[in-house]
């Protein structure tokens, strides 16, 4: 159990405090127990800004992206003259104490220029930066209370002190580290094997728990999986430890940051595969990066890092010998098998099973059991459009055409209904709308989380908003937005609640349509037009819409 510094902890109260995020929850872990080393804390302004130039820390070893804690302008303003902040866990836990050197504005664009190679902002990294990030930076030397408490997996975590004890108990000296984040497959094994048996060493399977890419399996599903894994290896030959790092994907440069971690873990080898830390696609649909760029970047650097990199080639499955081999291996002619993400996530989707020759059982077993398929999993309906669309009425319709075909429990978080139960206090200004369609997205990503349906029915005019409990909703489960599209005449001749007439009389203020905006939903997965059309064929349409999609079984 560790040990809490109880002085430090005595001073916390007299420093403002900082709630951290998830990603500074994770940077913060790594700083205070050492997998960040030399680091001691968030970057200053002269060691950020050399990094994000040169690559480089002021004293000149070699560190490739910025770690920093960002701030809003309230808080900025609010710690004016103040030496200390505490920071703190979600739950208010006092972690450690910043003791302030620099507050400035970074310059997020060149940071993602220079980090990244881009500002495309479908770069997970650069869209975490440009659209997250605060705009402030603070930067110092923390002082460790304690680090932050897991409550999940604690007999699987280490520090780098623990894991470097637990080698030397092993009497093991060279030690390959293999970093990923996703569930590991025969492929995965194959090569670590032969990584194992090339170099007469052993294995750390070290999975990023931290914060990986948005739509990753989660890392409850990948630990069972892992776990599954290790009871292949022979007998003290491998060894599996959780890596709390909040991943950047930022392909070779966080290959360098990889490797540095890794070298602070006791590790003397990294696997480095294709694309490592890769973000996917731009908005061209071409990679951000070389699929071997990682390994040149790491191929440079690693007698600097003192960790040496193993390059792994793509590994694809020969049927006719029944074995793996590397791609650049396969003989003209020879017939192979791969097996896409995309092409794995389908067959969950659609509850086909996961092929023997991919994957061992025992993993296949928990990935359909953490993905059943679209027909048995949680779902949110999202209805957006203007008062008077007929939003209520085919959200009605479809939860009454839902409740017969009884698959899952329904649930309607109807705009009124809403506004009744959960946010009484709240008038229609951008801000409460915001805090509206959040708490709205909340509830439904529990239900969703939970295997239920929920159909939501807001006006929701703010793209952002929506934007937002997609993506939260999207990690529990399905998710189709349907635009009720009916034009605002249409709507203000409907006028069943008398509303419009007072919005444009001015007695009611900030009136959706009238004085107030509503952006229009650029990839809602369903349009509906409801004017002058009957709306039970128009739930009829939206339902089989949502068969075809596959998350109702078709009726026999
Ligand atoms: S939002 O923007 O999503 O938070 O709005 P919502 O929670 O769906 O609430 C919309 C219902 O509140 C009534 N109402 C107003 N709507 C828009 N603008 C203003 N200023 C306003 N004041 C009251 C209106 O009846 C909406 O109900 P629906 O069912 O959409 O007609």
């Amino acid at each position: 159990m560790e040990q809490t510094n109880l002085k430090l902890k005595s001073q916390a109260n007299n420093y403002p405090s900082l709630k951290l995020s998830d990603r500074h929850l994770c940077d913060l872990e790594l700083i205070m127990n050492g997998g960040f080393k030399p680091l001691d804390g968030f970057m200053t302004k002269n060691d950020y800004d050399s990094v994000v130039s040169d690559m480089r820390l002021k004293d000149g070893s070699l560190w490739s992206m910025p770690i920093t804690l960002d701030i809003d302008d309230k808080f900025a303003s609010k710690i004016f003259n103040t030496p200390k902040i505490t920071l703190r866990d979600k739950e208010g836990f006092a972690l450690g104490i910043l003791k302030i050197e620099d507050i400035w504005q970074p310059d997020l664009e060149l940071e993602a220029q220079s980090v990244f190679g881009t500002s495309d902002l479908k770069h997970p990294g650069v869209n975490y930066l440009l659209e997250t990030s605060k705009k402030n930076y603070i930067g110092g030397k923390i002082e460790k209370i304690i680090l932050p408490h897991h409550h999940d997996y604690q007999d699987l975590r280490h520090t780098p002190y623990e894991l470097k004890s637990i080698f030397k108990h092993y009497k093991w000296d060279k030690i390959i580290a293999f970093q990923t984040r996703n569930p590991l497959h025969k492929a995965h094994f194959e090569l670590t094997t032969r990584a194992m048996k090339e170099l007469n060493a052993n294995l750390l399977i070290h999975p990023v728990v931290g914060m990986t890419k948005p739509g990753d399996v989660n890392h409850f599903t990948r630990a069972r999986c892992y776990k599954n894994v290790m009871q292949e290896y022979p007998e003290r030959s491998a060894f599996l430890s959780l890596l709390p790092l909040a991943m950047r994907m930022g392909g070779p440069k966080e290959t360098l940051l990889h490797a540095i971690i890794r070298k602070n873990y006791g590790c003397t080898h990294l696997i480095v595969g294709r694309d490592h830390a890769g973000p996917g696609l731009n908005s061209k649909n071409e990679p951000f990066y070389g699929p071997y760029e990682a390994q040149n970047i790491l191929e440079k650097y690693q007698d600097e890092l003192e960790i040496e990199m193993v390059p792994f080639k793509f590994m694809v499955f020969i049927p006719k010998s029944a074995k793996f081999k590397a791609i650049d291996d396969v003989d003209q002619n020879e017939d192979y098998k791969t097996l896409s993400g995309t092409e794995l996530r389908q067959l969950l989707d659609e509850g086909k099973g996961i092929p023997e020759w991919f994957t061992f059982k025992s993993v296949a077993h928990e990935l359909e059991r953490s993905n059943p398929p679209l027909a048995k999993r949680g779902l949110t309906i999202f209805f957006t459009g203007l008062s008077g669309s007929g939003k209520s009425t085919l959200a009605n319709g479809l939860l009454a055409r839902l409740l017969e075909e009884g698959s899952r429990h329904v649930s309607l978080l109807d705009g009124d209904i809403v506004r009744t139960n959960l946010s009484s206090e709240l008038g229609f200004s951008k801000e409460h709308r915001s805090i509206n369609i959040k708490r709205i997205g909340y509830v439904a990503s529990e239900i969703t989380k939970n295997g239920g349906i929920a159909i939501c029915a807001p006006i929701a005019p703010y793209e952002q908003d929506r934007k937002f409990n997609r993506d939260l909703i999207s990690k529990e489960g399905g998710y189709v937005e349907i635009f009720v599209n009916t034009p605002l005449e249409k709507c203000e001749e409907r006028d069943s609640k008398g509303l419009y007439a007072m919005a444009r009389e001015g007695k009611i203020k900030e009136f959706t349509g009238i004085s107030d905006p509503y952006e229009e939903p650029i990839d809602a997965e369903i349009v509906i037009n409801s004017s002058g059309k009957n709306p039970n064929l128009l739930v009829k349409e939206i339902y089989e819409k949502i068969v075809k999609m596959g998350f109702i079984e078709e009726d026999e």
